[in-house]
């Protein structure tokens, strides 16, 4: 029986696979005990968003990526139209450090993503292995845990004038895995933007820009936006931004049209940068 659901699995995952080369993006539906986790996270998330901002404070360490960010210190547009939402992030690579650990005792949150960390990654470590195997079997195979994260975006749409509470942008990662239980997520799916809703078990596969160089551009990055849905009073979005290792990184599967091959860790260095963030390079110190 074990065999067999896990075979559903990887099914399932091959699944996602083939929708990301036909359709530029996939569906996914988790597993029980990944939903589980999903629910967990959003349920810890809207009481640690509620709290003082001095108490959400003490769980900020920019330098590392990890933790609470307050509103205004990420763009996806000009510098000038910061994203509208608080943020807050868990890398799986930090979750070795020492002076995050005791996080976990005094943050449901963190305690939340730490518990559905290694699940996504399993997840999204299957989905880029079966694009390996149909794009180049014999190319590197792509650990993503290290360097991915998951940011917790954390909106108040009633508060806010704007339309878009995100500007229309592509992400600078090899995959986004994003979940949501409120509307406002838009993607351009077949030539035009289509509002995207989820079941609770379900999560949409977006490429990023590090997969557009990992596949030689046969992949194109999902662009996407998130637009203010006025009757919401606080919308929650849960992404998994899978990352090629900055240390180790691997091959490009397929070589660019001029025959070379992208170097993928600087790629993905450089993307980092884009959203007004710290370096994901300062996570391999
Ligand atoms: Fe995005």
């Amino acid at each position: 029986m074990q065999t067999a659901i896990a075979q559903d699995a990887s099914e399932q995952m091959h699944g996602a696979s083939r929708a990301l080369l036909r359709h530029g993006h996939a569906r996914v539906r988790l597993d029980a005990g990944t939903a589980d986790a999903l629910r967990e996270v959003f349920d810890a998330a809207d009481d640690f968003f509620a709290r003082q901002p001095g108490e959400k404070r003490r769980f900020e360490r920019a330098d590392i990526l990890e933790g609470y960010r307050a509103l205004g210190a990420e763009h996806s547009g000009p510098l000038d139209r910061p994203d509208l939402n608080e943020t807050f992030s868990l890398v799986l690579r930090n979750m070795a450090r020492k002076d995050i650990e005791p996080w976990a005792a005094t943050n449901p949150l963190h305690r939340a993503l730490r518990a559905a960390a290694p699940r996504y990654a399993a997840l999204v470590d299957a989905i880029l292995d079966g694009l390996r195997s149909s794009i180049n079997p014999q190319g590197d195979r792509v650990a993503s845990a290290d360097f991915s994260y998951f940011q917790l975006n954390y909106y108040r749409p009633k508060n806010e004038r704007r339309d878009f509470l995100q500007d229309v942008h592509e992400d600078g990662h090899l995959l986004t895995v994003v979940t949501s239980r409120q509307p406002g997520l838009e993607a351009q799916l077949g030539g035009r933007f289509e509002a995207v809703n989820f079941a609770r078990d379900e999560v949409l596969v977006m490429p990023g820009s590090i997969l557009t160089l990992m596949t030689g551009g046969r992949i194109r990055p999902l662009p996407h936006r998130v637009r203010n849905v006025r009757n919401v009073a606080t919308r929650a979005s849960l992404m998994y931004f899978a990352n090629a290792s900055v240390t180790r990184p691997p091959r490009a599967w397929v070589a660019a049209a001029d025959g070379s091959l992208p170097d993928i860790g600087r790629a993905n260095v450089e993307a980092s940068k884009l959203f007004g963030l710290p370096s994901i390079e300062a996570l391999a110190r």
